[in-house]
């Protein structure tokens, strides 16, 4: 095919095939009524779709088609229309199903196997902790407008978001080359995706298959390696692979999980595996959600959803820094970029009536959900709405490099919107926690949270560490106040020993 005249479909069959940077997989009906064109037959089969719908709006089949076109639109744009050749050859089997869309009814469709994630474009990222820092933290911003999320990611209700990440892209290159698999091979994807329709098949390419699908560099179970030794075409690695699985062999096994090997090392472990590309999907999971607290309020801020994020770091057996692959994902997101996620609910919740005092102890990450609080508070106030007093407890290392969003919390306090009672751990050779700062506000906790008929409540947020010292420091005896409060846990319809409300923001360790 020259070069310069390239029928209209085949720039985007390149895009689709051909692309690494496109996130998007094909989907086509399958056979039963004849079409023909351009010396393609094939059978298509007239099928009864199922669309989900949602409560809120905009269905998330709807948003999922028009966020896919936003995208091809968005993508395609940065993308050089002079299409060569080669690249349109390439695509080889999914040109045929550009090329007669209608009659295949083909559609494009971002991870089709994750029923409620839409794309959603990366419209912010700011590194929040300083250059030279041996953490990295940092805020990201999703445009949510006009999606079927729109409505269900603010923060103040507790809402976390669902975030899919994709493999590092050069990581994959590294490894199909190493693995002799060609990138731009086509391969089906209905062991992953289940079919909408009777019929409904869906392809992907291997690079898209390795990078946005599998989890490829993530950690292995026994369960794995029982699939993976009969590939083993030698005896001894299929020996080696096997003993793996066994009681006696189980020291090595978890030798092998604290150096953090993974799938990918695996496969390059044991040269002589042989796997076709359609068995890698039965072999290595999908990548899984990760979740995040929202951080910002819908009503303060309509049409975006941001995250306050920290790269998850360890050490492994040996002494290579490894790093999490979600929050790495999210690390080198720009603005202009795009990625599948949904709303999640959590179990924090402001409380309805907008007039009681909350306390709320954010540890590290932890702070995110609080900024959302604050942020609703500001935007109702701003409707002319009584709101009750808000007390922030911060917990993070230093001072210097970890106040996170230090600029808009000092201009709140001025404002009167909330109290900040930051606890330092690292300023000082003296840990400065926030069951400290929390002591230190013994007379208003009393007052809002302690005294019989208080309405106020308190939320706790961050690592599940640090739970028990706080409920100890909110619990214990309030001195001058001539009444001791009972008891070290809270009382079994979860309210504070006076009354008040103490949640706790589904704690992680
Ligand atoms: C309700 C909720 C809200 C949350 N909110 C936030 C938030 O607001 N901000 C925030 O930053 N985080 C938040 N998190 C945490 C977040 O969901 C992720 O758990 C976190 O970012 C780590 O994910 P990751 O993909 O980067 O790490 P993963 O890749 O999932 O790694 C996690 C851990 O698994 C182990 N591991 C991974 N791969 C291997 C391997 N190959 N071998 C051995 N061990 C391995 C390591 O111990 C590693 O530390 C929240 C979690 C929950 C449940
Ligand atoms: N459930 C949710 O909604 C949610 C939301 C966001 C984040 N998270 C989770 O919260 C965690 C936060 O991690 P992070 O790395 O951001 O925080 P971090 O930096 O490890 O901890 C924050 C602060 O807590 C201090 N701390 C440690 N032990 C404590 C204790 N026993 N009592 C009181 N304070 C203590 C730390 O001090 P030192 O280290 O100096 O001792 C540090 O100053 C992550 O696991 C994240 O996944 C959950």
């Amino acid at each position: 095919m020259p070069g310069d005249t390239v029928p209209a479909w085949a720039p985007k069959a390149a895009l689709v095939g051909g692309t690494a940077a496109l996130i998007v997989t094909l989907k086509y009906l399958s056979s039963k009524k004849t079409v023909e064109g351009g010396g393609v037959k094939k059978e298509v089969k007239a099928g009864g779709g199922k669309h989900e719908s949602h409560e809120a709006g905009i269905s998330v089949k709807a948003s999922q088609v028009h966020q896919v076109a936003e995208y091809i639109a968005d993508a395609g744009a940065k993308w050089d229309a002079k299409v060569k050749a080669e690249d349109v050859n390439k695509v080889g089997e999914l040109s045929k199903y550009l090329a007669f869309q209608g009659e295949y009814k083909t559609s494009f469709a971002a991870r089709p196997d994750v029923g409620e994630g839409v794309l959603v474009k990366v419209t912010d990222w700011k590194l929040l902790t300083p250059e030279d820092y041996d953490r990295t933290c940092f805020h990201v911003e999703f445009d949510i407008a006009g999606t079927s999320i729109e409505h269900l990611c603010n923060g103040a209700h507790g809402t976390a978001l669902s975030v899919y990440s994709t493999n590092d892209a050069k990581k994959v290159q590294e490894f199909l080359q190493a693995m002799k698999l060609d990138p731009q091979a086509v391969v089906p994807v209905d062991e992953i995706a289940p079919q909408e329709e009777d019929g409904m098949t869906v392809l992907t390419t291997v690079e898209k298959l390795f990078t946005q699908y599998l989890d490829l560099f993530g950690k292995p179970t026994r369960e794995f390696l029982k699939k993976l030794f009969p590939y083993a075409v030698d005896i001894q690695e299929k020996v080696a692979i096997a003993e793996l699985t066994l009681e006696r062999k189980m020291e090595d096994f978890q030798d092998r999980q604290a150096r953090a090997l993974t799938f990918a090392d695996y496969f390059l472990e044991f040269p002589s595996l042989k796997i076709p590309v359609e068995k890698y999907a039965e072999l290595v999971p999908t990548i899984k959600q990760r979740v995040y607290s929202i951080c910002s309020s819908t009503d303060y801020r309509p049409g975006k959803c941001q995250l306050l994020v920290v790269r998850e770091d360890w050490q492994a057996k040996g002494g290579d820094t490894k790093y999490g692959l979600c929050s790495s994902f999210l690390t080198f997101v720009r603005s202009g970029q795009w990625c599948v996620a949904h709303s999640t609910h959590s179990v924090m919740h402001m409380p309805e009536d907008k007039s009681v005092p909350v306390f709320m102890a954010g540890l590290g990450t932890g702070l995110a959900p609080f900024r959302a609080f604050v942020e609703q508070r500001r935007h109702e106030k701003s409707k002319g709405i009584t709101v009750g007093p808000l007390t922030l407890f911060f917990g993070g290392r230093y001072s210097k490099a970890e106040y996170y969003y230090r600029d808009e919390f000092e201009l709140y306090e001025r404002e009167g919107l909330v109290k900040c009672c930051n606890a330092w751990s690292r300023d000082t050779s003296k840990k400065v926690y926030v069951q400290h700062k929390i002591m230190e506000e013994d007379e208003a906790i009393w007052r809002d949270l302690g005294r019989e008929g208080s309405k106020g409540a308190f939320f706790l947020c961050g690592s599940k560490q640090p739970e028990k010292d706080v409920f100890a420091a909110i619990a214990r005896d309030l001195p001058g106040q001539g009444r001791p409060v009972r008891g070290a846990g809270p009382r079994e319809d979860g309210r504070a020993p006076g009354g008040g409300a103490l949640r706790d923001g589904g704690l992680l360790s």
